[in-house]
């Protein structure tokens, strides 16, 4: 278990793809023997916070996440939104650098070479409309739900969306990068350019392994906890009618 006295060099030597999960937090590498509290305290996050995302990146029988679901809601959004960040802007370009390279492609022929990038490109195209949903509606959604729950003020948020109509549309893009790797290992013949490939494909696992994560959150977490004001929202909505007001 890691705790505010655990060394930040430990927390990355015990698992190195928690470098990301720091970055969106804005936490750069060069951590000398500072400890979780003293960096939280230099970037002045909040250090509760901060573990419940590292442990239950760590350990996933940490879900249902009890604790997660009581943190402001802002906090919670902005770490998915930081998420979808580093996926469009950063993992995704980085692969799509490499596997588009001419002058060092992947394949030996060039209708292989096409083959990858087409199924890469498909792939992004998905996941850049089911993020910009969760950034441009559902998102904005959960935090006017907040909004109205903690304060009675804003535009009634409950008129037709709810969350779970969010679960349910919410498609499994993990499943889909498991079919893109397979292409790799599967189908397209042994690459002319063996690092490249390796490097892909170890770039593709390391992403999958972080949007399972990202998508617990999402659903265990997120979900659960607007749910939740939705239904109190809706009974306090209710009660007033019910008792004439
Ligand atoms: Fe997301
Ligand atoms: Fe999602």
């Amino acid at each position: 278990m890691i705790t505010e006295n655990t060394k930040m060099v430990d927390l990355v030597h015990r698992n190195y793809s928690l470098i990301s999960v720091l970055h969106r937090f804005g936490i750069a590498l060069g951590f000398e023997d500072k400890t979780i509290r003293e960096v939280c305290r230099e970037k002045d996050l909040d250090i509760r916070f901060f573990l419940e995302i590292i442990n239950s990146f760590l350990d996933h029988d940490y879900f249902p996440r009890e604790h997660l679901i009581s943190f402001p809601l802002q906090l919670i959004v902005d770490y998915l939104t930081q998420t979808h960040q580093d996926y469009l802007g950063k993992r995704i370009p980085e692969i799509e650098a490499i596997i588009s390279d001419s002058e060092n492609p992947c394949y030996e022929k060039e209708e292989h070479n096409f083959l990858l990038i087409k199924f890469f490109r498909e792939y992004k195209n998905e996941l850049i409309v089911h993020i910009r949903r969760e950034d441009e509606k559902v998102f904005p959604y959960t935090l006017q739900v907040e909004q109205y729950y903690l304060t009675g003020r804003g535009p009634d948020p409950l008129t037709g969306y709810s969350i779970m109509d969010y679960l349910q549309e919410h498609d499994d893009i993990e499943e889909k990068l498991f079919d893109l790797k397979n292409i790799i290992i599967k189908y397209l013949p042994p690459p002319r350019n063996p690092d490249a490939c390796y490097h892909v494909i170890a770039m593709l696992f390391d992403l999958e392994k972080d949007m399972q994560d990202h998508s617990r959150i999402e659903e265990k977490v997120l979900v659960p906890k607007v749910a939740l004001m939705e239904k109190s929202i809706r009974e306090q909505a209710h009660g007033d009618k019910s008792s004439g007001v």
